[in-house]
């Protein structure tokens, strides 16, 4: 089975962007792969100097991956700093990575360009990522687009690695998810956690609803028609409702005489619905940290030894090592 691996960096709470574009993609994704996700909590560290909340969006990540239906004992769940060996072989690519295709990555370029203070670590930031993939022969890297560019520098890297010491290393490809339709937030852009407009996953029904309610609409009269495809409200009730369901509404709205505050309404109840069992596992899972831990610190362990195998080989090539 090809190997399809991926990370998340923690570095905030999941909400329904990364449901959509990106857990639930991946989990369909894990039934025909042999599937590695990992928690990428050293690439978080380039923006997150806070340890004891790093530490808790970890456990969050994971805990997610496990409300949503992750199964461990198929699907290599583990958290990046569990395994030293990448961090080993991210010095040893770092050598084979021309300095000036890193000046090229866009995120160490926008960070430039904003004039923020850009450390050694976001600056390195594609050679730990390659390090990632290449530890585990990943064949596939199922990213957003945002994220394509890292993964061709992994392929760089790797073929340059290869060209010196013959074929160690397994140059991967992106699998790009096609935006089936980006997702918006409260305010109609993009779902990002940048621009402070998300849904959290797993808030509590209250909140939910708090933050539903807070979907920026226009001023339409309840009377009026509306253009239900031009609004958030029904762009987000279309993931969480049947086909039958999103059809009734649409034309409920478009007929006017359906208020903004009545979709509203049937978003909450639509994504109640839906998450409702996902997050009471999830809770589960929170509360008892001690049972999550020991699923990381098993995945763990299987991580390191699959990322030591193929460390071998590479100590060798370059003469590191016994
Ligand atoms: N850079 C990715 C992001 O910001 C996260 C990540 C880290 C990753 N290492 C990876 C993704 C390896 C895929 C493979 O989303």
């Amino acid at each position: 089975m090809p190997i399809a691996l991926t990370g998340i960096k923690p570095s905030g709470q999941p909400h329904l962007g990364n449901l959509l574009g990106m857990f639930r993609p991946a989990l369909e994704l894990a039934r025909q792969y042999d599937a590695l996700y990992f928690i990428a909590d050293y690439h978080a560290l380039t923006t997150l100097h806070d340890g004891k909340a790093l530490r808790a969006y970890s456990d969050e990540v994971a805990a997610t991956w496990l409300a949503l239906g992750l199964d461990p004992e198929r699907t290599l769940l583990y958290r990046q700093s569990d395994v030293p060996q990448v961090m080993e072989l991210s010095w040893i690519l770092s050598c084979f990575t021309a300095k000036g295709v890193l000046d090229r990555a866009h995120a160490y370029k926008d960070a430039v360009a904003q004039e923020r203070e850009v450390s050694a670590g976001t600056y390195t930031y594609p050679v730990l990522m390659s390090a990632d993939i290449l530890a585990f022969d990943a064949n596939f890297v199922p990213v957003g687009k945002d994220q394509k560019q890292h993964v061709e520098i992994c392929r760089d890297i790797a073929l340059r690695f290869n060209h010196t010491y013959g074929d160690i290393l397994v140059p991967p490809e992106p699998l790009i998810r096609e935006e089936v339709q980006t997702i918006p937030g409260l305010d109609g852009r993009k779902m990002s956690k940048s621009y402070n407009n998300t849904i959290p996953l797993f808030a509590p029904t209250a909140a939910l609803r708090k933050r539903v309610m807070q979907i920026q609409t226009d001023s339409t009269p309840v009377e009026a028609p509306k253009d239900a495809d031009a609004s958030p409200v029904f762009q987000l009730f279309r993931h969480f409702a049947s086909a039958e369901e999103a059809a009734d509404l649409r034309a409920r709205l478009m007929a006017g005489g359906t208020g903004w505050a009545v979709a509203k309404d049937a978003l909450f109840q639509a994504i109640e619905r839906s998450l409702a069992e996902p997050r009471r596992i999830f809770t589960t899972w929170m509360e008892d940290r001690d049972r999550l831990h020991r699923v990381l610190a098993a995945g763990g362990e299987r991580a390191r030894a699959r990322a030591e195998r193929r460390m071998r080989p590479v100590r060798r090539a370059v003469g590191a090592g016994a």
